[in-house]
């Protein structure tokens, strides 16, 4: 499928209500919000740079949808935000469009400062000047939603309690410093100009269409090749983990029913050691792929040297979100990993299809200066 990419003009914008610019829409939380909301009538304008990570494959269900429009361009393009606020008139802005990948932030930050920092500066202005045209019950109930991270609160020890919305903010890796850079500045927008905001700090995802530089999809995706499955150091750091739809209907009841100004911890209630989470991949593949050549999977894992910097411990405190907007996560662990064990194994193309030259080129740069350490 080829994106649907339209030329400056909208003739006909959908109705104001209740339409959704999304930026970052091809990556993996914005694709599945965008599906997910455009499943519940919402009309969506999607705005991606489609980096490596963006791929409108992952919107092929939606594609020739009424109600979903893609446009190619880049967040810090001030002049482009401005034209589509202008023309498309939504009602709220969910900002996705970020580089989120903690060890390319390590390799290169040049561009987590230019998209974080840089693009969510544009994006504010933009929505800054828009909302200063909205009159009545538009300007009312315009919101600006920038989905943030666990990440700018730092690590935690095994018994310290965790990152609550008045943690103090403390990021330890430049993809994080970026992401908190860009919470200051959602923050900063509310109390001086009055934009009215929100912002969501969600713990790790997992689900479909995860491009597989992460944990998750990148074990599995080896796991099936044979590949050798890299746990950093001694595989004990901890990740809250949370299944991506649960996050995408947390970030929808922000945006229905979230106060203006306020911030919305995200999470399951799932923390899990590294090494956990590669050996319950490794079952359930000995469970659903019964006639692999290399089962027990678990043969395949590898320790290597560890990440600069290592945050060693995450831990989200949802319960603000619980209570004062009643959102609970569906999934488990247990159920949303299984999800995505049989997700993957069900789309073997889309692996295919984003495992290709660029992808094998980042591998051989993390991967070769590692080593192994046993
Ligand atoms: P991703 O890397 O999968 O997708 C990012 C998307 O943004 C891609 O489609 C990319 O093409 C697009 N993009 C990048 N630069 C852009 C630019 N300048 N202009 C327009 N589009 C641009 O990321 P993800 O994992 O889906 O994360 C989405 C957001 O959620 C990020 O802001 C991230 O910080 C945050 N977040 C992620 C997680 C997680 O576990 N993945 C957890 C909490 C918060
Ligand atoms: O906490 C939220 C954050 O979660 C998001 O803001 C980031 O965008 C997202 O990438 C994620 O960051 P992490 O660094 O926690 O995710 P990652 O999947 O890269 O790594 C998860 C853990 O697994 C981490 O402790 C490092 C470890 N790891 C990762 C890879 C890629 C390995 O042991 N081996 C690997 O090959």
């Amino acid at each position: 499928m080829s994106p649907r990419s339209f030329a400056l003009s909208l003739q006909s914008p959908p109705s104001k209500a209740h339409s959704l610019l999304v930026t970052g829409g091809a990556g993996f939380i914005g694709s599945n919000f965008v599906i997910q909301r455009v499943a519940g009538g919402t009309p969506v304008l999607n705005l991606d740079k489609l980096t490596y990570a963006g791929n409108p494959e992952n919107l092929a269900s939606i594609a020739d949808s009424p109600l979903y429009t893609f446009v190619h361009g880049d967040i810090c393009d001030a002049h482009l935000v401005a034209r589509l606020l202008a023309e498309y008139q939504p009602s709220a802005i969910v900002n996705f469009a970020a580089e989120s990948h903690v060890d390319r932030s390590i390799t290169g930050p040049e561009a987590f400062l230019r998209t974080n920092i840089d693009g969510t500066f544009t994006l504010l202005q933009a929505a800054r000047a828009y909302y200063e045209t909205l009159t009545g019950e538009a300007r009312d109930t315009f919101r600006f939603l920038h989905v943030s991270t666990d990440e700018v609160f730092g690590t935690l020890s095994p018994t310290d309690p965790a990152f609550h919305e008045d943690t103090p903010y403390a990021p330890n890796s430049p993809y994080a410093a970026s992401k908190a850079s860009s919470d200051h500045l959602v923050r900063a927008w509310h109390h001086t100009y009055g934009l009215p905001t929100l912002i969501t700090n969600c713990s790790n995802n997992y689900g479909p269409f995860q491009f597989p530089e992460k944990l998750i999809p990148l074990m599995i995706s080896n796991a099936l090749a044979g590949k050798p499955l890299p746990v950093y150091g001694d595989g004990q750091q901890v990740r809250d983990w949370l299944f991506v739809e649960d996050h995408c209907s947390a970030i929808h009841t922000v945006l229905a029913s979230g106060k203006v100004g306020e911030t919305y911890n995200i999470g399951g209630n799932n923390q899990r050691a590294n090494l956990h989470v590669v050996h319950t991949l490794c079952a359930l593949l000995d469970e659903l792929r019964p006639d692999s050549p290399y089962i027990p999977h678990s043969k395949l894992l590898l320790y290597v040297k560890d990440r600069p910097g290592h945050d060693r411990r995450y831990a989200i405190d949802a319960r603000k979100i619980q209570r004062e907007l009643h959102w609970l996560p569906a999934e488990s662990f247990e159920t949303g990993l299984r999800k995505t064990v049989q997700w993957y194994l069900d789309n073997p193309a889309w692996i295919e299809s984003v495992t290709s030259g660029a992808y094998q080129h980042w591998i051989d740069q993390n991967y070769a200066q590692r080593g192994a350490t046993s």
